[in-house]
């Protein structure tokens, strides 16, 4: 795919690309919680509804040709953009589906041991909890997975898996994702990697990092709601269960003479959500399109101005560490006793800035931590300088109410 005509950090060309930001002044700093979309990945879908309409792997007119054409190069795309072969690549609701997927796929028993961090969303703890026992791998001063306690803990209690965030959605920090992996392999565990807040922002080369499983939401980069993926190593494929059961799974059926389909068609029972899949293929090549390498880099100037920024806002503080790898994620919590809600009301009625406030799904990080929420800032590539000026300027209006 051709490069876009971006020509430095934080030229409006990308912001334009949103039609969300079309003749107005929005400020959108929740990013974390689901990114804005492109007109070429809702083109993608409106094109879908177009042109094709039909459903996919089922009928054998041009329609339903032009439909699983259309979805499988969605697959075969998500499988470049993540390392792997296709057949690696299962479509799945959104990240916590993808999960959900392999805690039940695994067929855990309750004596079975996962080894989770401390920064997990709950997505990746309570599908967990509610399978098997969960131990939970320390951190480290700078809010990294503690790798020393991490291989400790699976040489005193071995685990059938590790599941560990790519990086944290709210302190934004990038874990050490490849010595994580080594280590559960060293010590006979597989490795499950949630890549829901580093999918388009960071790489997420499976090969590369050495996970035996990642997920991820398409929402969250880029794509539509309702549809995710769930990288599973081909050769594990046949040691996990199915974990719902119906049309497009099978070869044959026969009374109980069943044979399924090897690969993603054996976890995708039922219809699935074409359009999304083809959003996400197009979110995708939007990425490509930008260059990874120009992301990383917008990513990297939004987060050290803000850092240098934030300073000068009295009565608020950033609640955690910052790691050396962080994406621009920033928990804020008022040194008062104010309620969060209402700030972030402000800030949204006021001044048109969108941002998170509250626990983002995270509640024992911040119970364990003393901290009753936050209002969290995050950005992606349609952020620029200025919506971080203007969110200083507003916070500094409200100094006086945040202690
Ligand atoms: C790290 C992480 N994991 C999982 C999820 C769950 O994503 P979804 O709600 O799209 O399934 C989120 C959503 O915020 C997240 O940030």
């Amino acid at each position: 795919m051709q490069a876009l005509n971006v020509k430095c950090i934080g030229l409006p060309d990308v912001r334009n690309n949103f039609p969300f930001f079309r003749d107005n002044q929005r400020i959108y700093l929740d990013s974390s919680s689901t990114a804005l979309k492109p007109e070429p990945v809702i083109g993608a879908i409106t094109d879908f509804y177009l042109q094709a309409g039909s459903n996919v792997g089922r009928s054998n007119h041009q329609y339903a040709q032009l439909s699983t054409q259309l979805f499988e190069s969605s697959r075969n795309k998500l499988a470049c953009f993540l390392g792997c072969s296709a057949d690696e690549v299962i479509f799945t609701a959104n990240c916590t589906d993808s999960i959900n997927l392999l805690a039940h796929g695994l067929a855990l028993g309750k004596g079975d041991h996962v080894v989770v961090s401390p920064l997990e969303h709950h997505s990746n703890l309570l599908p967990w909890l509610s399978k098997c026992r969960v131990s939970v791998a320390r951190l480290d001063l700078n809010g990294c997975i503690d790798l020393d306690h991490l291989d400790s803990l699976l040489a005193s209690d071995p685990a059938k898996l590790v599941a560990v965030c790519h990086a944290s959605n709210v302190t934004g920090n990038v874990q050490p994702v490849r010595q994580i992996c080594q280590i559960a392999r060293a010590r006979g565990a597989l490795s499950l990697l949630d890549a829901a807040q580093t999918a388009g922002h960071i790489p997420v080369s499976v090969g590369q990092i050495g996970c035996d499983f990642l997920a991820l939401s398409g929402h969250k980069m880029f794509g539509p709601s309702g549809i995710g993926a769930l990288y599973m190593r081909r050769d594990l494929q046949a040691s996990i269960q199915s974990y719902r059961y119906g049309g497009g799974m099978v070869n044959k059926v026969q009374h109980g003479d069943i044979s399924y389909q090897s690969g993603p068609g054996r976890f995708e029972a039922g219809t699935p959500n074409i359009e999304g899949a083809i959003g996400l293929g197009a979110a995708v090549d939007y990425i490509n399109g930008l260059g990874g390498q120009w992301v990383q880099d917008h990513d990297r100037d939004l987060e050290s101005y803000f850092r240098s920024q934030i300073q000068s806002v009295r009565n608020i503080e950033i609640a955690f560490p910052i790691a050396s790898q962080h994406l621009p994620i920033f928990p804020l919590v008022p040194v008062g006793k104010v309620d969060i809600g209402f700030v972030s009301r402000i800030l949204s009625d006021r001044y048109d800035i969108a941002l998170s406030s509250g626990y983002q799904c995270n509640q024992p990080l911040y119970r364990n931590s003393g901290i009753e929420g936050a209002l969290r800032v995050s950005m992606h590539l349609y952020n620029t300088r200025k919506d971080i000026d203007t969110l200083i300027m507003a916070l500094t209006d409200l100094q006086d109410l945040l202690a």
